[in-house]
């Protein structure tokens, strides 16, 4: 599976239906959050499912352990891909979330990537996020080697904060996507990069190619 997320956050379900259509050559999994799920919700996920595609569903639940688990449901129900959950819920919630039968893969959120932390609170938020058997966590690319390292290659790391070059804005822990796929990320989710773009077609073919030569030493 190709190693590009792009993240859909746009407004509206004609700009969001054009954006797959131009990057489906290189992305296979199209991550939906609150933006456009809360306006157009199962059109979208409907529309790139039709499209061949794979839905990340990026809602972060983070709630008691019995709504979290109702709502890994209804995911599922969805027929997404992937969603997440956020590891401040605690173990009891992440025990829930990943105990729903035949679920999609449950990302767990460590920090998020514009905050500033430091990589013991990450480590100690995978670690937790592992334990509790979910099946890989959201990080800054900076600290996948070190995940990787601590929880094991089949543990996977799912790297936003993906910078193309010196960009300005609410990302601080922030990396290029061959940097990120060599530091051992699975997947790098890439947004306003794309989104922004004169072309999003010419800029995903280039991540495309950057990141297919890229050597994963771990
Ligand atoms: O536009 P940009 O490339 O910064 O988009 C990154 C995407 O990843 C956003 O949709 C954001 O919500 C999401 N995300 C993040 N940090 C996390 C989890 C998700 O930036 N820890």
């Amino acid at each position: 599976m190709n190693k590009i997320i792009l993240a859909l956050d746009v407004c509206g379900f004609k700009e969001a239906e054009k954006l797959v259509k131009e990057t489906s050559p290189y992305v296979d999994v199209y991550k939906v959050g609150p933006i456009l799920f809360l306006q157009s919700g199962k059109e979208i996920i409907k529309m790139i499912k039709d499209n061949g595609k794979e839905v990340f569903l990026d809602l972060k639940f983070h709630d008691i352990p019995a709504t979290v688990k109702r709502s890994v449901e209804s995911a599922n129900e969805l027929g997404v891909f992937s969603l997440t959950v956020h590891s401040v819920g605690g173990e009891e919630m992440l025990k829930a979330a990943a105990s729903v039968k035949n679920r999609p893969k449950i990302w767990a959120v460590t920090v998020l990537t514009s905050q500033i932390t430091v990589p013991e609170e990450v480590i100690k938020r995978a670690r937790l996020a592992k334990a509790c058997e979910t099946d890989g966590v959201i990080a800054s690319p900076l600290e996948a080697a070190l995940i990787k390292k601590e929880c094991g290659k089949e543990f996977s790391v799912i790297a936003p904060g993906i910078r193309l070059a010196e960009a300005v804005d609410d990302q601080k822990r922030v990396a290029t996507p061959e940097v990120a796929i060599q530091e051992g990320a699975d997947f790098i989710v890439v947004g306003r990069p794309i989104l922004k773009a004169a072309s999003p077609y010419e800029v995903v073919k280039s991540i495309y190619e950057s990141i297919i030569k890229v050597k994963v030493v771990l």
